[in-house]
């Protein structure tokens, strides 16, 4: 059985003071709740510091939300995968559907950072996800899995072991539609047979794959209870201890 995965992105949200006080309750909470699965939070890369230091000695990871696909050098305003590395992160989100569709991040450069973030020695959690267009024109499975080919294929399989993968739908993040637990199932089901298509049957079997998109504690029981779905990935409830401790089960 694969170990669930908890993971809470808090976007552009919670400054290093904020984080602190957020971080150390989730870590407080979680170890209160003997709960087994593994809980990793994406703060700002500012937050980030405060964050470690709060979640020091506890069972909580913590990553970046992006990262550049060099190590160092001439790239004004950018963070190395070195540098997140330095702090003691463990992973790194790549292709969150706002750096793609908001920032204008293609396909390309995301495989460079895919491949930037295992460099580093990080996890990266890689996110995929169809546009409400696509779905409505039944092209959904089709748009998931070409994401998935243009940035995994070309792995070493031993690379690939380290990347974690979540199907976001563009339509259901931050919108308060939730895909239905069999919608989510059925897509995760699709994209594990492109992975044992791409890399054979141990990695599909090992391969986390998160659900993200308007995840709340009510719907939470329900989405984890799926055999396909590995974890959440979520982005509002994850800005209160309280909704986010409540949706990790025990
Ligand atoms: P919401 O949970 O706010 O819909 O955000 C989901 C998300 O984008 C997590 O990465």
């Amino acid at each position: 059985m694969r170990r669930k995965i908890i993971a809470g992105n808090w976007k552009m949200n919670k400054d290093h003071r904020e984080g602190a006080i957020l971080a150390k309750e989730i870590a407080d909470g979680f170890a209160a709740s003997r709960s087994s699965c593994e809980v990793v939070l994406f703060p700002p890369f500012t937050t980030l510091p405060a964050v470690m230091e709060a979640i020091r000695g506890s069972a909580v990871r913590a990553g970046a939300q992006d990262i550049y696909c060099e190590d160092e050098g001439a790239f004004t305003g950018e963070i190395s995968g070195r540098m997140i590395r330095a702090l003691g992160c463990t992973h790194v989100l790549v292709g969150h559907s706002e750096r793609r569709h908001v920032i204008g991040e293609g396909g390309e450069l995301l495989a460079r950072k895919l491949r930037a973030s295992l460099r580093n020695g990080l996890k990266p959690v890689f996110c995929v996800g169809e546009l409400l267009e696509d779905r409505e024109a039944a092209r959904a499975f089709e748009v998931v899995t070409a994401q998935v080919r243009e940035c995994c294929e070309g792995l070493e399989a031993e690379e690939f072991s380290r990347v974690v993968l979540a199907y976001e739908p563009v339509w259901a993040i931050g919108t308060g539609k939730t895909a239905t637990t069999r919608d989510a199932s059925d897509m995760h089901g699709i994209i594990r047979m492109l992975v044992k298509e791409l890399f054979g049957t141990a990695a599909a079997e090992r391969v986390p794959i998160l659900y993200g998109g308007s995840v709340k504690p009510e719907s939470a029981p329900d989405l984890l209870g799926d055999a396909e779905i590995d974890g959440l990935l979520v982005g509002g409830a994850s800005l209160k201890s309280k909704s986010f401790l409540d949706i990790i089960p025990r």
